[in-house]
């Protein structure tokens, strides 16, 4: 970690969970993940403890080892606990959501059994808009609002792909199922690459032997030991994936 070599700049952009801020490079950007927590688009608001740099260390972790397998992200280095230096990307406002076991949205939506495991992955577009509640949209959605190409979607959708079939099986290493999770893609320098972050505020992931929720849901939907369930999920990838 060498912070001292970047240089904070001015705010760029503040969200529900991370800021970002200039560096002196114009083609990077500082990201600064908080402890803040969200859900329902916004509605409900607290924090957990701890989470930024958690976040900040499992999403580190998750895109170096897909960089590894050939997925192309928008991460750089992480330059001190709960910052990381990152490409700065064009996000294409869609979350990209894919669902191997039924819960969540899509039970509510379609009155899908909960915990029903699916014979392929589930591939969902949600427009990134809280004020509309990030609603479901299509290709045809994302083509005609000029989101992305046709070609940039395609590249999205192999990509989405490719991270579950990567993330599946190191979960299960961890002793989790990775039940759904979401995604965000940046367009840099003309190329489709993985933003955002990857962290158990945005996946769903459920102890393998005893179904625990390890994730956000335990903070939506007021479970408690929130703070432990984030600390327990780096603890085992600190194991499966040693520096
Ligand atoms: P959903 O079942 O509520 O649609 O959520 C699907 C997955 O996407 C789940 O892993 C949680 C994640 N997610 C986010 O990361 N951000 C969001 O704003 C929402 C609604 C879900
Ligand atoms: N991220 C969303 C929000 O902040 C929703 C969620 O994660 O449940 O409201």
């Amino acid at each position: 970690m060498s912070d001292s070599t970047v240089q904070q700049g001015a705010l760029k952009y503040e969200g529900k969970a991370k800021k970002m801020f200039e560096t002196q490079n114009p083609d990077q950007l500082l990201v600064v993940y908080k402890d803040d927590a969200t859900a329902f688009n916004g509605e409900k608001k607290g924090a957990i403890t701890g989470k930024g740099k958690v976040n900040a260390e499992i999403s580190a972790r998750l895109f170096q080892y897909l960089e590894s397998k050939g997925v192309p992200t928008h991460f750089i280095e992480q330059t001190a606990p709960g910052h990381m230096l990152v490409k700065a990307v064009t996000i294409v406002p869609v979350e990209v959501i894919i669902r191997n076991v039924a819960t969540g949205s899509m039970h509510k939506r379609l009155g899908v059994t909960e915990g029903r495991v699916f014979q392929q992955p589930v591939l969902e577009f949600c427009y990134k808009n809280d004020a509309l509640g990030d609603p479901l949209v299509n290709d045809d959605h994302v083509i005609v609002m000029e989101w992305a190409t046709p070609e940039q979607l395609l590249t999205i959708r192999q990509l989405a792909k490719k991270v579950n079939d990567l993330l599946k099986p190191l979960m299960l290493k961890m002793g989790l199922t990775l039940v759904d999770f979401k995604m965000e893609f940046g367009l840099y320098q003309g190329q489709v690459i993985l933003a955002d972050e990857i962290s158990p505020d945005t996946c769903r992931l459920w102890d393998v032997t005893t179904g625990r929720k390890l994730d956000k849901d335990r903070f939506r939907q007021d479970l408690g030991e929130v703070e432990e369930a984030y600390q327990e999920v780096m603890g085992r990838m600190r194991k499966v994936l040693a520096e």
